[in-house]
């Protein structure tokens, strides 16, 4: 295993907001992105005075009251002091949109709306490599159910958690500390499989003793979600979806359970030095901000503002391979969180251990060419060893010289 709406969100009260008004939709991403800016900026401590909410969302009361809006959350943007502020904001730091919010909740509704959301993810995918999701269906007490757990099990004694200690990647759960790879600068993590759920429960840990049911509850939800995304993924590439339904229902699921200390004055700030992941898609929640993303054709890190509720998507080697090329795997990295310790669940989405993955025959032809060679997770649990220490991506290894 790798290491193994009708109303505004309440973060809008207390500003201007209107909602966006006719059939457009075509500039989606953008209104759906300056609605992820300005929520990123009414968090961001540059623009309010106080400090932004007690951040252990898993704890926090300010969590559970984002997520029941966000749920619920129409389209709708800010207008007045806030949008000039955010229009500066995004002059000032990056020539580039910012990070893409997409309201999946729009993909049950009609087809034209469907499609609509469709080309956001397509687009999204091309253009940074990432986004994130809102009215995903997965419940606020999931979410926070599946930080309390990761919480409480890195709270555990050594002895509890030496007991999955391992540096063997093949092994079905993992606990491990920085100390131990070369990619880790101040982490320690617990790693495990979670599809099919009926066969990988038995090895997660038993204490706390609501690990199991927390955890699971989330992984099934985060699936499910995968699932979605995936379908609407590979209508976005024009392939078939039913094709690959099957394969990506039995497909590896795998969750990375990060833990960060709290920056120290002198420390380092990398917590997990720059990567990227190996399969099709990474869903990640944060319990604060620390997840850095380089977006395609920038050469700086970008923040992840925390979105109460909702989940960051990003792309992996195996879709890059898949999409041979057009959506191009994310690298990023975690810093360290200077207020606070931090928790991140990572769950990342393939295909069976010993499923190839090559370029969609679809997307190569004469004017595009086959870019990767084909390769499964057993060739990337193969190549890993090898390579952890000196940051080659797997992705790397699987491009095809044609020079
Ligand atoms: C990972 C990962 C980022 C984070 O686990 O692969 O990239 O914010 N985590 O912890
Ligand atoms: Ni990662």
């Amino acid at each position: 295993m790798a290491t193994a709406g009708d109303h505004c969100p309440s973060q809008a009260k207390g500003t201007e907001a209107i909602c966006r008004l006719g059939p457009g939709g075509q500039d989606l991403v953008h209104l759906d992105a300056r609605l992820g800016l300005l929520r990123g900026l009414l968090l961001d401590p540059i623009f309010n005075s106080q400090k932004p909410p007690l951040y252990h969302p898993w704890r926090s009361k300010v969590f559970v009251q984002g997520v029941e809006d966000v749920q619920g959350m129409p389209d709708c943007y800010l207008r007045g002091s806030m949008a000039s502020q955010a229009v500066q904001l995004r002059q000032s730091s990056s020539s580039r949109p910012p990070l893409p919010v997409i309201n999946l909740g729009r993909l049950s509704k009609d087809p034209a709306t469907r499609a609509l959301v469709i080309q956001d993810i397509a687009r999204a995918c091309r253009e940074q490599g990432c986004f994130q999701v809102v009215n995903h269906g997965v419940s606020k007490s999931v979410m926070k159910g599946a930080l309390e757990a990761a919480s409480e099990f890195f709270e555990l004694s050594p002895e509890h958690k030496e007991l999955f200690a391992s540096t063997d990647i093949r092994r079905p759960i993992r606990y491990d500390t920085s100390s131990r790879d070369g990619i880790s600068k101040a982490r320690s993590f617990l790693k495990h499989y979670a599809n099919p759920l009926e066969d990988w429960v038995q090895y997660w840990p038993m204490h706390p003793p609501s690990y199991r049911q927390k955890m699971g509850e989330y992984a099934v939800e985060i699936q499910r979600v995968s699932m979605q995304l995936m379908d609407a993924i590979l209508q976005g590439l024009g392939l078939r979806p039913l094709c690959m339904q099957e394969k990506l229902e039995k497909g590896v699921q795998f969750l990375a359970l990060n833990n960060y200390p709290q920056l120290s004055h002198r420390g380092d700030k990398i917590g997990l030095a720059s990567h990227s992941d190996y399969g099709f898609l990474t869903i990640l929640l944060q319990s604060s901000p620390g997840l850095e993303v380089m977006p395609h054709g920038d050469d700086a890190w970008k923040s992840v503002p925390v979105i109460p509720g909702a989940l960051h998507v990003h792309i992996g080697d195996h879709l890059e391979v898949l999409s041979n090329g057009q959506f191009k795997s994310l690298v990023h990295r975690a810093v360290l969180n200077p207020d606070e310790a931090r928790i991140s669940i990572a769950s990342i989405h393939g295909l069976a251990k010993d499923e190839k993955v090559c370029c969609a025959d679809e997307l190569v032809d004469e004017e595009n060419p086959e870019m990767y060679r084909e390769s499964s997770f057993q060739d990337f649990l193969d190549f890993l060893p090898s390579n952890i220490n000196n940051y080659k991506r797997f992705v790397e290894s699987l491009k095809i010289n044609r020079a």
